[in-house]
């Protein structure tokens, strides 16, 4: 058992309705406060001098200088298993041509499935465990890792392993999702329709088998997947006992109904949502993620946030680190922009990246700090927790726990 402390102030994230609106005065905030944890999960948290006392024979992990304490950061939408670079897209995209574009011309997506093939299972691995690394420096203590540049049945098995192994070797907890519905593969023969019935068929009960995944995310837009096919292959994928997520709404409209069809998890992107989308989804559970990388990544609108919430939805934010739309990695300066943008409150940007973000990986150990949930802790050197989105992002999580354990 260890008492870790004093934190000058801890912000518990407990208390906080799933949905809507968030005020700054409804964050729960513990002054001089301390977390006693045991293998890895939390017993208390409290006042530090209290705790102290109660707790007498109690290892201390103390805490030099003021620090401001949160839950480990869940990034709830990432693919992060890539090989290659799509600098030559982005340079295109500054010179004028569209993402679209870029894709018809023998970039996008397809780029980086060629070269994602190419490169071995342990460089795959490599890769991923590198860039989790990253994020976990930067306090992000669970990972959702997305499939979805292999885009066969052998390779896409390939990435899912090579996801599987990074998870092995990173401190940080990765979840992974199969994105065979990323697009249709240029080599394969047949339509989306033959395509998304070989991944049912083979695919699917592979991953069940081996236990490599257990989301199915599908990409619902001009460019890759249509209503009508994503819908048949997400009620199969559901039959089969997976959750559903999916991308919809990036660059037109009209996947927030086949969403809540589906009782989806959680619909990511919404950047060209409209007040019809919008209003779709407040009358459902379906949980919005928003992908303010993609928008910095693309130089597109941010996905209307302040309104989503103002509607009664909740609202998660994730990085969408890809090599393509979203190269930047960095989800605290991501979010902090997307704040200032959307006049988001600092508890509603926080709620996003912590106990709302549990939700749309419907884990219901982590994202608070509270008696019996994980001890992922991340710790700011100030006083005061506004200045850590105020310094959009440059402020950074100068000490990190993932279960209990602090990452060096
Ligand atoms: O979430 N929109 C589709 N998929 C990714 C982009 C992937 C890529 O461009 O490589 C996204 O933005
Ligand atoms: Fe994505």
């Amino acid at each position: 058992m260890k008492l870790t402390g004093p934190f000058k102030q801890l912000l518990t994230m407990d208390n906080l309705p799933e949905k809507g609106p968030l005020s700054d005065d409804q964050l729960e905030i513990i002054p001089d406060a301390g977390i006693l944890h045991r293998e890895g999960k939390i017993i208390a948290t409290g006042n530090f001098n209290q705790m102290k006392e109660q707790y007498a024979t109690t290892t201390i992990e103390w805490l030099e200088g003021d620090y401001v304490g949160l839950p480990g950061i869940i990034d709830t939408h990432t693919h992060i298993c890539w090989a290659g670079s799509r600098a030559n897209d982005y340079a295109l995209r500054q010179s004028g041509k569209s993402y679209l574009e870029i894709a018809d011309m023998g970039g996008g997506i397809w780029d980086t499935v060629l070269k994602t093939r190419e490169a071995t299972l342990e460089e795959l691995a490599e890769l991923t465990e590198q860039r989790a690394g990253k994020l976990l420096k930067l306090g992000v203590t669970t990972i959702e890792v997305k499939s979805g540049y292999g885009l066969s049945v052998e390779f896409e098995l390939k990435i899912l392993e090579a996801i599987a192994f990074a998870n092995k070797r990173c401190m940080a907890d990765l979840i992974p999702t199969c994105l065979a519905g990323h697009i249709l593969p240029k080599d394969f023969v047949g339509n989306e329709t033959d395509y998304l019935k070989l991944i049912i068929k083979k695919l699917l009960p592979e991953i069940k088998r081996l236990k490599l995944a257990d989301r199915v995310d599908i990409f619902v837009e001009k460019s890759a997947f249509s209503i009508p096919a994503a819908k048949s292959y997400l009620s199969k994928a559901k039959e089969m006992g997976f959750d559903i997520v999916l991308h919809g709404d990036q660059f037109s409209t009209g996947t927030a109904t086949l969403a809540i069809e589906m009782n989806a998890v959680s619909i990511d992107h919404l950047e060209a949502a409209d007040v019809n989308e919008i209003s779709i989804l407040a009358k459902g559970n379906v949980i919005p993620v928003v992908l303010p990388g993609a928008s910095l990544g693309l130089g597109e609108p941010f996905a209307p946030a302040r309104k989503l919430l103002d509607a009664g939805t909740s609202l998660v934010i994730a990085s969408d680190w890809n090599p393509g739309s979203a190269p930047m990695g960095n989800l605290l300066v991501e979010a902090a922009v997307l704040g200032a943008r959307e006049k988001l409150t600092m508890a509603e940007v926080w709620a996003g990246l912590t106990c709302r973000a549990a939700n749309a990986i419907r884990k219901t150990d982590r994202g608070i700090l509270k008696h019996d949930y994980l001890a992922d802790i991340i710790a700011f050197k100030t006083n005061d927790y506004k200045e850590i989105l105020y310094r959009q992002g440059q402020l950074t999580a100068g000490m990190i726990w993932k279960n209990g354990e602090i990452v060096t």
